[in-house]
């Protein structure tokens, strides 16, 4: 090898979005002089460009979620990214300082990315989809891993499946509609009356209004449910068992959204399962593809500025994003 690498000046503060306690969206501050965190053995340090906001985040802001494993404050949030490598594990890597790139953080395991820089475990980077800006790629990694997970490696999609996915205009189910049409099932889904024509869009082949119809009295039977709503509104988990086929697989995906999800289908006849979404490099790879092939798409609803993080959070507390909400970094 005659290549000459250059290191980088590495930075040792950055502006970062922290939260000192948990409570309510107000409790972020910035805070302009935040360590920025050090890159050992196998991580990259990235120059974050933009983040998104996850259900996860907010859950874990207001003192649920993964809270309790934060080791420390001041902490910082935030699971999605997409920016330039600054620093690569070893020299001989094929992703390169300058490189473009986009995953998912393991927060609480380390600080997360509402930040300007972020460590992040190799096998958890992957190349940013070449057809994708930076805050257009930041609102896909937690999402459609989660996504791929629960349609495709748990719900087993395949041609002459009947599936029904809830909440598909969400940033979960977007994603989760495209994988089920993509792979040839049959795919059902839930929204509000706004939502019916994007979830055509998606290649849902049904769409429920869940505002004017009960979804379990109007579809015929199905293989498997998709459910990421749980018992949180409208008892829409119990209610799946009613909707599908005898034996057919419920996966629950909301932590705690229907604590007894696993009783209630065994009794009447189903089988079910949770899901835990895994920052996979190799998973994002070939969503990657997906996406650049054009099969793919990601909607952004909003972007705002990361010092905006506190509204970010209240909009998507509202339970009513279509798609994803991206904070701007840099
Ligand atoms: N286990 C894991 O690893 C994992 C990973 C990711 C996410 N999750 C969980 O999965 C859930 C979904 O995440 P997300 O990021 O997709 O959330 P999200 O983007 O906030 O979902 C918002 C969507 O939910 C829809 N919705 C709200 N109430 C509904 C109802 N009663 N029936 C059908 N749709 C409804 C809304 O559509 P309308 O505007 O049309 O109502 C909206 O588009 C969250 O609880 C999250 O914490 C778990």
């Amino acid at each position: 090898m005659n290549q000459t690498f250059q290191t980088p000046a590495l930075p040792t503060t950055m502006r970062a979005m922290v939260i000192d306690h948990t409570g309510e969206a107000d409790v972020f501050r910035e805070d302009a002089e935040f360590p920025a965190p050090p890159r050992v053995s196998d991580e990259f340090l990235i120059r974050v460009h933009a983040s998104a906001v996850n259900p996860i985040d907010s859950k874990t802001r207001a003192g649920g979620g993964v809270s309790g494993a934060i080791p420390t404050f001041p902490w910082i949030l935030g699971n999605d990214f997409s920016g330039t490598v600054v620093a690569s594990p070893y020299e001989h890597h094929p992703i390169k300082p300058g490189d473009e790139v986009y995953g998912m953080a393991r927060v609480p395991r380390g600080y997360g990315t509402y930040a300007e820089y972020a460590s992040i475990q190799m096998m958890s980077v992957s190349r940013k989809p070449t057809s994708l800006d930076h805050t257009q790629a930041a609102g896909v990694p937690l999402a459609a891993l989660t996504a791929w997970g629960a349609v495709m490696d748990v719900g087993g999609a395949r041609a002459g499946q009947r599936i029904l996915i809830h909440a598909g205009a969400g940033g979960v189910g977007h994603f989760a509609v495209q994988f089920a049409a993509h792979a040839g099932a049959h795919v059902i889904t839930t929204g509000s009356t706004r939502n019916q024509e994007f979830l055509a869009g998606l290649g849902a082949h049904e769409v429920i209004d869940y505002t004017t119809e009960r979804f379990e009295e109007v579809i015929e039977p199905v293989d498997t449910v998709i459910d990421l709503i749980g018992n949180v509104a409208d008892d829409t988990g119990t209610r799946s068992l009613k909707a599908m086929k005898p034996g057919g697989l419920l996966v629950n995906v909301p932590s705690f959204s229907w604590p007894n999800f696993l009783a209630d289908a065994a009794a009447a006849g189903m089988r079910a399962t949770s899901y835990k979404v895994a920052p996979d490099a190799r998973v994002l790879d070939a969503i990657t593809a997906l996406i650049d092939q054009g099969t793919i798409r990601v909607h952004i609803d909003r972007v705002l500025p990361l010092a905006e993080v506190a509204e970010a959070h209240r909009l998507l507390e509202h339970g009513h994003t279509r798609g994803k909400i991206v904070l701007a970094v840099s």
